[in-house]
């Protein structure tokens, strides 16, 4: 009696869990879930307030920053941010900040 009750407690999380996989789809896009990781310093979708503006600059400016960040001796806070990824999470995170920075949240 009691091994019936254990074992239909422990198949519904499992079947929760299955039942949740499909909406894995429907996840924001990784370049969002990164940059969120930005707003802290930068404001949501770098638009501030915060330090220096992350808002207006295209995806090839925020990777070339990001990327030279990451490789010179560690001297400020962006310089240890910017370890924190590889080159094509930085290449995500600039894709997603260039397309929704600019004032329009
Ligand atoms: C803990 C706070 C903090 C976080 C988190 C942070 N930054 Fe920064 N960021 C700063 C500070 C402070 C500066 C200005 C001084 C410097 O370069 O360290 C800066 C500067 C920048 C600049 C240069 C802006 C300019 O015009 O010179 C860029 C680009 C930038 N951050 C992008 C990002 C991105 C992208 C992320 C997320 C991956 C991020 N930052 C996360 C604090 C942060």
């Amino acid at each position: 009696m009691s091994v019936k009750v254990i074992s239909s407690k422990l198949l519904l999380p499992c079947a929760v869990a299955l039942a949740a996989m499909p909406g894995a789809q429907a996840a924001p896009p990784a370049g969002q879930l990164l940059a969120a990781q930005c707003a802290q310093c930068h404001g949501t979708n770098g638009n501030g307030p915060g330090f220096d503006e992350v808002a207006g600059k295209s995806a090839s400016e925020l990777r070339k920053d990001l990327l030279e960040m990451k490789r010179r001796p560690v001297e400020n806070i962006m310089d240890r941010q910017a370890r924190g990824y590889t080159d094509s999470q930085i290449q995500l995170i600039a894709d997603y900040l260039a397309a929704h920075s600019g004032g329009d949240h």
